[in-house]
């Protein structure tokens, strides 16, 4: 079972597209295994997109994350990594495939609704920036059974 840090962006929270997105995951197979919504303050911002720093998008980038408040959440499942970007598309929605969530919902670089972390570093990184260990939740200690 692989982790994946998911964002509904302030553009799908302000769109009312969280819902409807998150279903589209759950649909998929992939299992909810942290889940909230937060107003993100600029520190939070400028650490979790740290690689963009310094690049002519990077103070447009923060103020659009911090601009409203956003739907984090980790999915977990067999390849969640790659399973949750190639459902989300490619970065530009004018790019993206019909079929992906930005390919039907986007038409932008910046408000491209949803962010999904790009490999398994990035999200051991990203999960720990944005949940505490209590927050994440384990389901083999639950002991439940799944099907996925
Ligand atoms: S790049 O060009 O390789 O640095 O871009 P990429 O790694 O694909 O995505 C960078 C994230 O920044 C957001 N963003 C932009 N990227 C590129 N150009 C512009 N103008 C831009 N504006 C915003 C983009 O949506 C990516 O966000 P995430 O949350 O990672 O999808």
């Amino acid at each position: 079972m692989q982790k994946t840090l998911i964002i509904l962006k302030p553009d799908c929270v302000q769109r009312r597209l969280a819902g409807e997105i998150i279903a589209r995951f759950e649909a998929k197979g992939l299992r909810i295994a942290a889940l909230k919504l937060i107003q993100v303050d600029r520190a939070l911002g400028e650490k979790h997109y740290a690689e963009h720093a310094g690049k002519p998008f990077f103070e447009g980038l923060i103020d659009f994350i911090t601009g409203g408040p956003v739907v984090v959440g980790v999915l977990e499942g067999n390849e969640a990594i790659s399973v949750v970007r190639s459902m989300l598309g490619a970065t530009n929605g004018v790019a993206a495939a019909p079929g992906t969530i930005r390919g039907d919902f986007s038409i932008s670089k910046q408000n491209n609704l949803v962010h999904g972390s790009d490999s398994p570093e990035s999200a051991t990184r990203e999960i720990a920036l944005w949940f505490k260990p209590g927050e994440v939740v384990d389901y083999t200690v639950a002991g439940a059974q799944w099907v996925f």
